[in-house]
């Protein structure tokens, strides 16, 4: 079929497997000249098939020769309807890695059930013995409980106050203020539930038990801060108040594995395009300012450069620094004084009018449209495809 997007709101309803094949060879091709030294060998992904979940895969697999076990939530396709493009990710990267003679099999359904933990766990066994690391990378809206079957949904929000500031659509260009309402204290706690850090505990537990974790494991989540134009509806903001929790949960996982030696981490990671973070209001107005802004610097990132860059300064290498709060942190150049005085100086220079000369609304349209494979360089979008694409290691 020829596939086109389908966009509605802040999603696209299709994807394009070569488009996304396309960008798995890309980052594929990226980590193979920069391997990590002593780097992981058997890696554990939750999240495993977008974003920077993805790229800590293909990272673990090209810069270390892991075997990597992938855990992920995607539609399949259907005859005449594409899958999400977690799924044609998934299948670029196993094909290759297959091609490569590099193992990596991977489980699609809910990570934060009890089913889904018990059938990872015993790929592990069958398969690769125990896990010298386990990357954390859930970015979800929803969570039910394993234990009480209570379901969960998250919302961003701000805490006490109303949160006024201007956004932008970035489809239409325009850029306009946008009020939201404080939350409620259920509204907390349900975001933490969500996503806070007690699934990744978890996961460890479950694994730590049945002694599938090797001598010094590793385990890394993801976490956010940003500028203080986003804090009141980012870091401070119910969404944060789950970071501050799984920021909390790696000091505890640290105690939990001192008797293998293990680690848990929490990378800071930089504000990137991704399914996630469209979602969230005036982060694209924000994103497409410090774009433009890391770009004109030369040190502008993908996830796939984030990662490359955790594992390889960060993770892996025998220095590791941590921020004053215990924090690894790659959004370090996002962060820089530099950086963050020209984003506020455009920020307030920016309508609608004038953010197409001063922001980097064109990359970020390109970006998002490139998450489901579309607008990729190299790709001819009026050729036939056939949607139908399957995962070489799905169990
Ligand atoms: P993403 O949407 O690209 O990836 C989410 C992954 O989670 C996908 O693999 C998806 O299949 C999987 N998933 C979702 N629900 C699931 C479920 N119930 N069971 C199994 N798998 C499920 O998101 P991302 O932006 O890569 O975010 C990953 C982490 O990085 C998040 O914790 C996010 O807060 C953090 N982070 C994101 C940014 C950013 O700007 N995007 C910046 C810093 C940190
Ligand atoms: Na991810």
């Amino acid at each position: 079929m020829i596939i086109e997007p389908k966009t509605r709101g802040f999603i696209c309803l299709t994807a394009h497997p070569k488009g996304c094949e396309k960008n798995v060879l890309n980052q594929i091709e990226y980590i193979k000249s920069k391997p990590t030294k002593n780097g992981p060998k058997n890696v554990l992904v939750i999240g495993a098939s977008t974003g920077f979940g993805l790229a800590s895969r293909i990272t673990s697999a090209y810069g270390s020769n892991a075997s990597t076990i992938g855990v992920y939530f995607e539609k399949p396709p259907t005859e005449g309807r594409p899958a999400s493009p977690g799924w044609y990710n998934t299948a670029a990267f196993e094909t290759q890695a297959h091609k490569d003679g590099i193992y990596a099999k991977s489980i699609n359904g809910d990570a934060f059930s009890h089913e889904i933990k018990a059938q990872t766990l015993n790929l592990i066994k069958e398969d690769l013995g125990k896990i010298d690391m386990l990357i954390y990378s859930l970015a979800s809206p929803v969570r039910t409980h394993p234990d009480t079957g209570k379901r969960y949904k998250s919302v961003l929000k701000p805490i006490g106050d109303t949160f006024t500031n201007n956004t932008v659509d970035f489809h239409t260009g325009i850029v306009k203020e946008i009020s939201i309402a404080p939350c409620t204290d259920e509204e907390i706690d349900n975001t933490v539930a969500v996503m806070g850090g007690e699934d990744w505990q978890m996961w460890i537990d479950l694994l730590k038990s049945e002694n599938v974790l090797s001598e010094d494991f590793k385990t890394v989540a993801y976490s956010y801060i940003g500028p203080s134009l986003t804090e009141a509806v980012y870091r401070k903001g119910t969404i944060g108040r789950a970071k501050d929790h799984l920021e909390a949960t790696a000091f505890k996982i640290t105690d939990s594995l001192k008797a293998i030696n293990g680690k848990g981490y929490v990378s800071v990671n930089k504000a990137l395009v991704t399914q996630a973070s469209s979602a969230i209001p005036v982060i694209p107005l924000y994103i497409s300012l410090l774009y433009k802004v890391m770009k004109e610097e030369g040190i502008h990132e993908g996830c796939i450069e984030q990662i490359e860059r955790l594992f390889n300064e960060r993770l892996y290498d025998a220095d590791l620094q941590l921020d004053e709060a215990g924090r690894i942190r790659v959004d370090d150049w996002e962060m820089r004084d530099d950086i963050q005085a020209k984003v506020l100086e455009l920020w307030q220079q920016a309508t609608t009018e004038t953010l197409p000369d001063i922001g980097d609304l064109e990359g970020y349209k390109t970006d998002f449209f490139n998450l489901f494979g579309f607008n990729v360089e190299g790709i001819d979008y009026d050729k036939d495809v056939n949607e139908m694409v399957e995962i070489p290691g799905l169990q």
